[in-house]
């Protein structure tokens, strides 16, 4: 039997075929789920429902993760149509340009409050929307995905290593609040990988050179390589882990300078 079948999770991240959330998606339909998408706007809705058509029986709904009343619909949605939920991938973040290519000091706090509200804030209105849903299973499995910017300084990563810190405590506070429930939250901090959201960070694709040459398995992160580790803590193989912050990112995070 696959790992997730009879399983139902949500979702959030899609913007194009190279979204890890994608990822994700397919990787989770392959072990047998059925899963809801979500589209932030309808810029991106078409884009998302032509990945969803490749899945087995999907549900599209949409959900800016900046609005509480879109969260709650889309629980109400996901509740009405699967009845209950089984796991949740929250895969959203941004920033805008300026704060990813000026300098960190000129960090704007409206440029803050965007940051932060979509890619920490986000985490825990989209949990606690969930938990009755994941009540209903008895229990359920949060994932959410961080990058090392939260711990050290990457040139132009600038306040989403704030968020990412922000998101990771979030992981840690949440992890405890739900445990008696039942339902585990965690982090995949992954190495750099080209997306959509990557391409905005200037120069990015400088830091994964860095990685090629410094990682102890002398490679870069790819798609399929998060893609597993998240089905490990959605599933049943990772029911002992919660508040973990996983790093899937060719062991970059444990060498020193030299
Ligand atoms: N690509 C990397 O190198 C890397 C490394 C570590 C962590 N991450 C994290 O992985 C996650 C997914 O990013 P990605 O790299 O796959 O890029 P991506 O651009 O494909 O995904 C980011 C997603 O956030 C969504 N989003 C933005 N604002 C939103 C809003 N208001 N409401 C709902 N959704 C919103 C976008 O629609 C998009 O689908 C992000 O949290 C990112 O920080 C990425």
């Amino acid at each position: 039997m696959s790992i997730l079948s009879g399983k139902t999770g949500l979702i959030v991240g899609v913007a194009n075929k190279r979204s890890i959330s994608w990822a994700i998606a397919q990787a989770a339909a392959a072990a047998g789920a059925r899963v809801a998408l979500t589209y932030p706007n309808e810029r991106l809705e078409e884009n998302v429902r032509e990945l969803a058509a490749t899945l087995q029986n999907p549900l599209v709904l949409p959900c800016d993760v900046a609005s509480d009343q879109q969260i709650d619909a889309l629980a109400s949605s996901i509740d009405a149509e699967f009845g209950g939920i089984d796991f949740v991938l929250h895969g959203a973040a941004f920033a805008q340009k300026d704060e990813l290519s000026n300098p960190f000091v000129q960090t704007s706090r409206e440029g803050f409050r965007i940051a932060l509200d979509i890619s920490a804030y986000s985490l825990i209105g989209l949990t606690r929307a969930m938990v009755p849903l994941m009540k209903k299973r008895g229990g359920g499995s949060v994932l959410t995905l961080t990058y090392l910017g939260s711990q050290r300084v990457f040139t132009n990563y600038n306040v989403m290593g704030v968020a990412k810190a922000a998101l990771e405590a979030s992981v840690r506070y949440l992890a405890s609040d739900l445990g008696p429930d039942n339902i585990r939250v965690n982090a995949i901090s992954a190495g750099p990988i080209k997306t959509l959201a990557a391409m905005g960070i200037k120069d990015f694709s400088s830091i994964r050179d860095v990685y090629k040459e410094r990682t102890p398995l002398r490679r870069n992160i790819e798609l399929d390589d998060v893609a597993d580790a998240a089905i490990f803590l959605l599933g049943g193989a990772g029911r002992g882990v919660t508040g973990e912050v996983l790093m899937v990112d060719a062991g970059f995070h444990i060498m020193g300078g030299a």
